[in-house]
Order: structure tokens, then C-alpha cells, then sequence
């Protein structure tokens, strides 16, 4: 090799090395612990999910992973607990889509658990057709929003209880796909119904659910953070544009290769999820949107105060919560 070729060699590699480090994001630093703490990730048998489990049960913390799928979250779970040598790692049936599954995933928390101190609301689907769950709702907004906001309720006493406690939501910058905001007279797109617009306004849906639990929960030692992971080549990613685009067979391999530039890494893609549950600095911090592990700016009409009430008076109707929890 001639001294221009390794010249060349060498500047593609660093420069290779250089955007993938300015893609990476932010970093959680913190280094505290969770010994004696008990959480809750869902949708951790794989991608965003399953690294933040495992960097919780690396500080020691009993780790309770809410899946669908108990062989997946089973295999997930022994290869946790294997990486971090922690033995506290749960796998509990959680189908999100499902009123009654979350219900009853609550009914055994409560009744087997003396605490819980952080609840990662990570779960989510993205559908290129329009679903429907059991209970009627529409499936994106059924999984991400629905049964994400039936469950915290049901967990907010026991997080009460074990305050200081904190909510961490999954969202995604993908909220601005819903930039009109909350269909209130479709929530369930039944009119018309496009994949982008329902994953938006999940999306959307668990910022608003955020910016009012934050608003109820003032006065309790819990907080209510809600962030962007960033862009990661996972499992939601591949099956939406698997089903969304035509010729697959093409467009797959051009998305993969994009990500393969622009996206992070999953485990990249887990800090702000960690950042919110674990840094001391906010731990008073509520309400707030996270990305790269620090506060970021929403758009006007996802701060849309009047909006996250009404989202949570339709949402308690709909999910059929008895009695006023907050
Ligand atoms: N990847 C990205 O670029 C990106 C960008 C912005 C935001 N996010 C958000 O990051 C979070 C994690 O997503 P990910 O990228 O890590 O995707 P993923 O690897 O596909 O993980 C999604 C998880 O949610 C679970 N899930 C789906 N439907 C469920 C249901 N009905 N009940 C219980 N669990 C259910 C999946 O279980 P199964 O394995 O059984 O399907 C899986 O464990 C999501 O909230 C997503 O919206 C991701």
C-alpha cells in the first residue's frame, strides 16, 4: 500500500469513527445504583427495552420484564441475568393491547411486590393496516397510549408508596407525523386511517399523558418524564417498513443501509430511557422531554395543556378506570 492509499485508509476510518460518535447521542454518566430498588420495563424482551433492563439489573436492581411473548422475554431475561451475574430478572405476561392482560399484570405486581420505584413505559407496536384490539381500540393508539395509561394508573399507589419514584414514557419525535394533533373526533382513525399518522399520534398521546400525569402527580414524590431514543434499527422498525412500503425486497435494504449510517446502536438508544429512571440530577425534574439525555423542546401543539386533559378524561373513559386515582 502506497503512502496515499493509507492516508486515504486512515481519514475514512476516522471519519467513519467521528460520525458514528456524533450519532451516538448523549450518554447517561451517572453511576447510581439501584440495589434494594424494584422496576418495571415493558417491552423488554428485545431492542431499546431489553437494553435498559439489562443496564438496570447491572446496578443491581430487580428487574420485572412486562412481555406479550413469555418464551421471547424468558431467553431475554436468562441472557440478562448471564451478562450482569443479577438473578433478580422477572419475566411477567404483559399484552398491552389487552385491558384485562394489563389489568392483570397490575393485580400481580401489586399483590407481589412491596415496591416499585421506576415504571419504563417503553413498549410500542407500529402498524402499516389498521387493527383493532379486542376492546375496540385502535391498535397503535390501543398498545402505545391505552394500555400504557391504564397500567400506571393501576401501579400509582404502589409507586407512591416507594416515592421517590419516576414514570419514564417512551415517546418519539415521530409525534410531529400527528402535527394537527389528537383526532378527538376519531381517535381510532376509523375515517382514515395511515400508519405514520396512527404511530404519531401514539406518539403524541404519550407526551400529552405525560404533561397531565406530571400536572396530577404534583405534591407526590413521583415524577413524570417522557423522551426520544433516537433512531435505532430494531424489530418496530423492520416490520413497519416491511408492510408500509411497496417492494420490499428493495426498500428494505435501502433503509437498512441508512440506518446503518444515521441510526445508533441499541444500546445507544437505551441511555435517555436510563438517563431519566437513574440520573441524580432530575430527580425532581417532571413533565419534560428528553433526547440525547438532556431536555429538549417540544412543538406548541404537544404542549398543548387543554389537549392532555382531554386526552386523559377520554382515555380514563375509554379504559374504563373506576374511581379517581389521581
Ligand atoms: N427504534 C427507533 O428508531 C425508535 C425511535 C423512536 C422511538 N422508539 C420507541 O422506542 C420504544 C422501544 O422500541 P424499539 O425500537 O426497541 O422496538 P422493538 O425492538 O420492536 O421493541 C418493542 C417492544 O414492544 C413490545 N410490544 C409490542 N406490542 C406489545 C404489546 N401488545 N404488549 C406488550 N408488549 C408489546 C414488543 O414485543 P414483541 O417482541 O413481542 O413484539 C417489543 O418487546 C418504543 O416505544 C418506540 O416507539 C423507537
Amino acid at each position: 500500500m502506497d503512502f496515499t492509499s493509507i492516508v486515504i485508509t486512515v481519514g475514512i476510518g476516522v471519519s467513519i469513527y467521528g460520525w458514528r460518535r456524533y450519532i451516538a447521542g448523549g450518554w447517561c454518566c451517572s453511576q447510581a445504583r439501584l440495589d434494594g430498588k424494584t422496576v418495571i420495563v415493558t417491552g423488554s424482551n428485545t431492542g431499546i427495552g431489553k437494553e435498559t433492563a439489562r443496564e438496570f439489573a447491572k446496578r443491581g436492581a430487580k428487574v420485572i420484564l412486562g412481555c406479550r411473548n413469555i418464551s421471547k422475554a424468558q431467553a431475554a431475561a436468562d441472557d440478562i441475568k448471564k451478562s450482569t451475574s443479577n438473578d433478580k430478572v422477572l419475566v411477567y405476561q404483559l399484552d398491552l393491547s389487552s385491558l384485562a392482560a394489563v389489568k392483570n399484570f397490575a393485580e400481580r405486581i401489586i399483590k407481589g411486590e412491596e415496591r416499585l420505584d421506576v415504571l419504563v413505559n417503553n413498549a410500542a407496536t407500529a402498524q402499516a393496516h389498521r387493527l383493532e384490539t379486542n376492546d375496540g381500540l385502535e391498535m397503535v393508539i390501543g398498545t402505545n397510549h391505552f394500555g400504557h395509561f391504564l397500567l400506571t394508573n393501576l401501579l400509582l399507589d404502589l409507586l407512591k408508596k416507594s416515592s421517590p419514584s419516576r414514570i419514564v414514557t417512551v415517546s418519539s419525535d415521530g409525534y410531529q407525523w400527528a402535527r394537527r394533533g389528537i383526532k378527538f373526533d376519531d381517535i381510532h382513525l376509523k375515517q382514515n386511517f395511515t400508519g405514520f399518522v396512527a404511530y404519531g399520534q401514539s406518539k403524541l398521546a404519550n407526551i400529552l399523558f405525560t404533561i397531565e400525569l406530571c400536572r396530577r402527580l404534583q405534591g407526590t414524590r413521583i415524577t413524570a418524564n417522557v423522551l426520544h431514543p433516537g433512531a435505532i434499527r430494531t424489530d418496530i422498525i423492520d416490520h413497519f417498513v416491511h408492510h408500509a412500503f411497496p417492494l420490499p425486497f428493495i426498500t428494505i435494504p435501502i433503509f437498512q443501509c441508512m440506518m446503518w449510517i444515521f441510526g445508533k446502536t441499541v444500546v445507544q438508544g437505551a441511555q435517555t430511557s436510563i438517563y431519566c429512571a437513574v440520573e441524580e440530577s432530575i430527580a425532581t425534574t417532571s413533565g419534560v422531554y428528553f433526547k440525547d439525555c438532556a431536555p429538549t423542546k417540544l412543538q406548541d401543539f404537544a404542549q398543548d395543556e387543554k389537549a392532555a386533559k382531554r386526552l386523559w378524561e377520554l382515555s380514563a373513559e375509554a379504559v374504563g378506570l373506576e374511581k379517581k386515582l389521581v
